[in-house]
């Protein structure tokens, strides 16, 4: 038997230094040590020993066993490390080899307007606000004084998805919405996407962009927003610029106006661009209505504030001489590798 066990060792040893993959080296395994193995049948003849050969022999088998598995592992170890060299050595690269060119995306006509109004009124000390684009009722016209039956809601058709659960279709919401979490002096903006039932046709879409703007603080007069969005409109189309307030009416500002900036086109002579006028209206904006202030829960006799709303896709227009607002939409190449 001591025999039969020394040469178990010798040959399983032999054969492992032979193995080479992994399935060989498993073969060999079951082979010496499995349920079936050449160990496993040496040992079952232990019954038939004296029994003072049978510690002797027994001591005997465990010592080859762990010799063999100490192998087994370090061949496993070996075949591993060869593995992974002749993995390496098959991917290696070629780095003299010309590259692919991949194409460098840039911002969106959009984002590029955005992201200079945004830098802008950062400048001048707001904060960016945001708010949902699936608003309550209450937010998109009740809080800003427009009531259930009030016409300026037909203007403002959009998507109703209950009764009182909309998109909203200007991002007046913002204002309430802040007011209502933060005690004044407030200085915010806030972009985003506003919804209408609209029909799509060159300067319309029932998607667009909005750029809100609110200041409520003690002593905020007309005077500030007037100052406030010169200064915006001279930094966003040169120093040259002018702009020209107009009488308007909207139900959560009083007074309310319209704004208008000179041609950028013909610098305010009267081109085709601005109809022969010399202005382009921009945007609409007013002192915030104290009702407003009321409901958010601001006492108009201590605080007053100014609201603007402006139409991104309109900047972007006249920003790059863009003749149809469908373009900024359509993602065409074409069109968006201009910028
Ligand atoms: N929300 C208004 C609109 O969509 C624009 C606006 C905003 C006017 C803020 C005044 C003050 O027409």
């Amino acid at each position: 038997m001591k025999d039969m066990l020394e040469s178990i060792a010798r040959d399983a040893k032999a054969a492992l230094e032979l193995a080479t993959t992994k399935q060989e080296l498993e073969n060999i395994r079951v082979k010496y040590l499995g349920k079936k193995g050449e160990l496993t049948a040496v040992l079952k003849q232990m019954g038939k020993l004296s029994p003072e050969e049978r510690p002797v022999m027994g001591q005997l088998a465990n010592e080859v066993r762990s010799a063999i598995e100490a192998l087994v592992e370090a061949t496993d170890e070996k075949i591993k490390k060869e593995e992974l060299i002749k993995k390496l050595k098959e991917e290696k690269l070629d780095v003299t080899m010309p590259g692919k060119k991949s194409a460098l995306g840039h911002k969106h006509p959009l984002n590029i307007v955005l992201d200079e109004v945004k830098d802008i009124f950062l400048g001048m000390g707001f904060d960016i606000a945001t708010g949902p684009e699936i608003e309550w009722d209450y937010y998109n016209f009740e809080a800003l004084n427009i009531p259930k039956d009030h016409p300026a809601r037909d203007t403002q058709d959009t998507f109703y998805i209950t009764e009182n659960m909309l998109l909203r279709t200007q991002t007046s919401p913002v204002q309430i919405r802040v007011m209502e979490k933060q005690a004044p002096p407030i200085r915010v903006i806030s972009p985003g996407r506003v919804f209408r039932s609209d029909a799509v046709d060159a300067t319309h879409s029932p998607l667009f962009h909005q750029i809100e703007g609110l200041v409520v603080d003690k002593g905020i007069t007309m005077g500030d927003l007037k100052g406030t969005l010169e200064a915006f409109a001279k930094r966003l189309y040169g120093e040259n610029t002018k702009i020209r307030l107009r009488p308007h009416h909207f139900p959560f500002t009083e007074p309310s106006c319209e704004i208008d900036v000179t041609c950028f086109k013909c610098g305010g002579k009267g081109c085709p661009m601005c109809k022969g006028e010399g202005f382009i209206e921009i945007l609409g904006a007013g002192m915030v209505h104290p009702k407003v202030l009321k409901a958010c829960g601001v006492d108009p006799e201590v605080y007053s504030g100014y609201a603007f709303g402006v139409g991104l896709e309109r900047l972007v227009m006249f920003r790059f001489d863009i003749d149809d607002m469908r373009l900024l939409y359509e993602n065409d190449m074409r069109f968006l590798g201009q910028f």
